[in-house]
């Protein structure tokens, strides 16, 4: 249930989602390329949300807003929850072959071993803002054309839910970075510019590694395919660039872009059915038909 909070954040409890029922392998209209492209995102949100904290806590001391003191505090819990939700939705990946953990060691090697260990504190919050700022992208305009329609309705709530707190927390890192750690243009646009090649380059050596378990047939059919329905004219991708290159201007803020109309229905119908997600999901998604 919803408890507004003066800054806007609502610290809630991860509702559930039933993910230990019986829901199909490819729970997205039955198509694998969009079921596995949103597994593979699923299979990074863990570790990615641990460096998220992580890197917003290096600044957390130097934070004398109380304001944003408490957004901090909250961003730190919707993260924490999603990555235990994500997790549980990670062993169900994991039950069909998947090879997770290795994924998942690769990508903690990359981020901690590398990121973190090369470059500056203020550039690994800059990757932290750029993907908060691609995750709210995402989060505004995944769920207004209908595209979950045919999902199953477990996974859509989950992915409701997590997409409406992304919105909630979107300009958290980026007030962090730009206000206390007062990183530069120059360090904002390049770490954006990094998460914006790095990330879907891991999503889709993930889904390459998910065909071949899953042994999908015509592969490169599939994969022209997916790659038009992503890219291509009308596609998911190409209505959100200019959201996505609003990150570019200088005097950028992320509340300043992306409409709300999903995340206010989504608020109302979650209160409305006294916390159950499941029925948030399938109102937000009857409403954007
Ligand atoms: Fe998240
Ligand atoms: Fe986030």
């Amino acid at each position: 249930m919803n408890t507004q909070t003066s800054h806007g954040i609502t610290p809630r409890r991860s509702p559930d989602f039933g993910l230990d029922g019986d829901i199909p392998k490819y729970w997205l209209g039955g198509d694998p390329f969009k079921t596995r492209f949103f597994d593979a995102m699923s299979l990074l949100f863990p570790e990615g949300e641990k460096f998220f904290i992580v890197c917003v806590r290096d600044y957390r001391n130097q934070i004398t807003d109380p304001v944003l003191q408490a957004q901090v505090k909250d961003f730190i819990y919707q993260e924490g929850q999603h990555g235990m939700v994500h997790t549980q939705f990670n062993d169900r990946v994991k039950a069909q072959g998947i090879d997770v953990d290795k994924v998942l060691q690769k990508q903690k090697s990359i981020m901690f071993g590398f990121f973190r260990k090369h470059f500056s504190r203020a550039f690994t919050l800059g990757q932290t803002a750029a993907a908060e700022h691609l995750t709210a992208l995402m989060a505004h305009g995944f769920f207004s054309d209908g595209l979950m329609k045919d999902a199953d309705p477990r996974i859509r709530a989950m992915y409701a839910w997590h997409a409406v707190e992304e919105i909630e927390h979107k300009a958290v890192a980026y007030d962090v970075l730009t206000k206390v750690a007062k990183a530069n243009y120059f360090t904002r646009i390049l770490s954006f510019m990094l998460v914006t090649f790095t990330f879907p380059f891991h999503v889709f050596m993930i889904m390459r590694h998910m065909f071949r378990v899953d042994g999908v047939k015509n592969r490169p059919l599939v994969w022209l395919k997916g790659l038009w329905w992503l890219y291509g004219w009308g596609g998911l991708y190409p209505k959100l660039i200019p959201h996505y290159l609003a990150y570019f201007l200088p005097f950028f803020h992320p509340w300043k872009f992306g409409e709300m109309d999903i995340y206010q229905q989504w608020i109302a119908e979650f209160e409305r059915h006294r916390g159950d997600a499941i029925a948030a999901g399938n109102a937000i998604v009857a409403a954007a038909a």
